[in-house]
């Protein structure tokens, strides 16, 4: 895995905030901004299933068009099928990043992708009393 320019400079600016001796303990604030893109897991689990997660799974496959298990070309997007996420009651369920999607359809789920194709910025969590105040990762 490498980072893009811009992130290298993030990633640069966290290692910054270490001591000398102390440079390995920025692995998780760095691989934190590593994953800091749109992870979609499907829930395909039997509830999920049953109330439509294999069309979701389809919609997901073309709107970005890759198949499960890959990584869109611009590497924005990654998607993976997974087990259940402990939502059922409100199925089909989609977890991207840290926020769960509930009582998706196909055109929801289309929807949600499609904006966050047009944010210029990737989501960051609000954890800047994790990483810091001014951790840049905060402002990306
Ligand atoms: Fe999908 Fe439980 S089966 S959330």
């Amino acid at each position: 895995f490498t980072f893009d320019k811009k992130h290298s400079k993030l990633a640069a600016d966290i290692i910054k905030k270490y001591p000398a001796e102390g440079k390995r303990s920025a692995i998780l604030p760095l691989l934190d901004l590593a994953q800091r893109k749109y992870h979609i897991q499907i829930c395909t689990t039997t509830p999920c299933w049953l109330r439509g997660s294999d069309e979701i799974v389809k919609a997901c496959e073309q709107t970005l068009k890759i198949k499960c298990g890959e990584v869109s070309s611009d590497k924005k997007f990654s998607l993976v099928e997974i087990e259940c996420l402990g939502a059922c009651v409100n199925a089909p369920v989609v977890q991207i990043n840290d926020d769960y999607f509930e009582d998706l359809t196909n055109e929801s789920i289309v929807e949600i992708i499609n904006k966050m194709k047009d944010r210029k910025k990737l989501l960051l969590p609000k954890r800047k009393a994790m990483i810091g105040q001014d951790d840049p990762a905060c402002h990306a």
